[in-house]
């Protein structure tokens, strides 16, 4: 077992291996001791019919009343009506403070169940067991709970650390290709910004799908995140350089109605914006080919069918929010990223660039 202690408002440990489910219960029991009662297991209704009987006799076991909420697994369930029957839930099965949520699943289940706990009777502790490679690598750790309104994604949220995050590894083998892509993309990411090696390690990887490859993956982009978390854990300065390719990429996934995946589209725009950055001379050095070879040995699809004008458009519907100037996160070196605040009127020139 892989142990990663995070040291943010709260101090906890990510402990990552084959098998944890079975012993999640011991696990916890070791953090939270017997103050908890009852602890209510959140799930979405594919990882339920999955991982949850697991889950639920691990912690039967080691002496705790467990009870569970199920909601229809997708995007769409992250939201105000999900956490508003959670809390009905927890209300009607009398959790007290003392008792905590685990979060059974991906990182809707998670950004779902991490913001209600953060609301239940003002705050409660929980659990984030991720399920999927996205889950592991990044929204379990670093305490950014929240779900998305009618006027856009993660509009309502809370900074709420977990008390533990429990890495199955194990789990990770009933994923498809495609989400086990979607948290490569944000290990890729985590190289770009803190860890030039990762590319001469990925460069040296046959498969994706080796248990080694994602152990290594998973370890190193979950100690960047903790190192800028536990610098920025407010997201008010460095931590901003997690969203290296998350411009671009959200404005992909909006021009495709959100039929391109996250992950998907984050790659595509780490392309673009390093192809942009070599062509204004803004990198140091041609950060784009390691990126691009890692991408395409993982055969991620990076064919961008959007011109510049529309990803500027989609890039800038949230303007109001934005003022005039929006921050770029551009590669200087490989394993090295800044902040580069420009005026919003540049944006369509730099998409431009990166699509040459
Ligand atoms: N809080 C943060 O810091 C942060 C960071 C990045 C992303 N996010 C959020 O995470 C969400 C995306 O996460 P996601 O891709 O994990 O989405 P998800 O939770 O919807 O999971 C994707 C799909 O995989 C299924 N699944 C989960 N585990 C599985 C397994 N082991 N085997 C088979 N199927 C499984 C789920 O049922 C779901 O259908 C977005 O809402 C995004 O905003 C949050
Ligand atoms: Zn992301």
């Amino acid at each position: 077992m892989d142990t990663i202690t995070i040291t943010a408002s709260r101090v906890y440990q990510v402990l990552s291996g084959s098998g944890l489910l079975a012993q999640a219960g011991r696990l916890i029991r070791n953090v939270l001791g017997d103050k908890p009662k009852k602890l209510c297991i959140v799930t979405d209704d594919k990882v339920d019919a999955l991982y949850s009987a697991a889950l639920f006799s691990s912690l039967t076991e080691a002496g705790y009343e467990a009870v569970k909420f199920v909601f229809p697994m997708g995007e769409a369930s992250k939201s105000m009506d999900t956490v508003s029957e959670l809390l009905e839930f927890l209300a009607q099965n009398q959790l007290t403070r003392s008792d905590a949520i685990v979060a059974l699943g991906g990182g809707v289940t998670g950004d779902l169940a991490g913001y209600s706990a953060a609301s239940y009777l003002r705050g409660i502790p929980f659990v984030q067991v991720p399920t999927t490679l996205l889950a592991a690598v990044d929204s379990s750790v670093g305490g950014k709970t929240g779900v998305n309104l009618k006027a856009g994604k993660n509009l309502a949220g809370a900074f709420w650390q977990p008390c533990l995050v429990l890495f199955d590894m194990d789990t990770i083998k009933t994923l498809s290709y495609d989400l086990l892509l979607d948290g490569a993309a944000e290990a890729i990411k985590a190289g770009a910004i803190a860890d030039r090696e990762l590319f001469s390690y990925i460069n040296g990887v046959q498969e994706l799908t080796e248990p080694a490859v994602i152990g290594h993956l998973s370890r190193r982009a979950i100690e960047i995140k903790r190192n800028v978390v536990e610098e920025d854990e407010r997201d008010t300065g460095v931590r901003q350089l997690l969203n290296f390719g998350h411009t671009i990429g959200h404005a992909i996934e909006k021009c495709s109605s959100f039929q391109i995946s996250h992950g998907h589209a984050v790659a595509m725009g780490m392309v673009i914006i390093s192809r942009a950055s070599l062509n204004m001379g803004w990198s140091k050095e041609d950060c784009l080919t390691p990126i691009l070879e890692s991408l395409e040995k993982f055969r991620f699809p990076l064919e961008c069918s959007y011109t510049a004008a529309q990803l500027t458009q989609a890039a800038l519907r949230d303007k109001k929010r934005m003022g005039d100037t929006i921050t770029l996160v551009v590669p200087v070196s490989l394993g090295n990223c800044q902040l580069k605040k420009l005026p919003v009127t540049e944006l369509e020139a730099v998409i431009k660039a990166g699509l040459q």
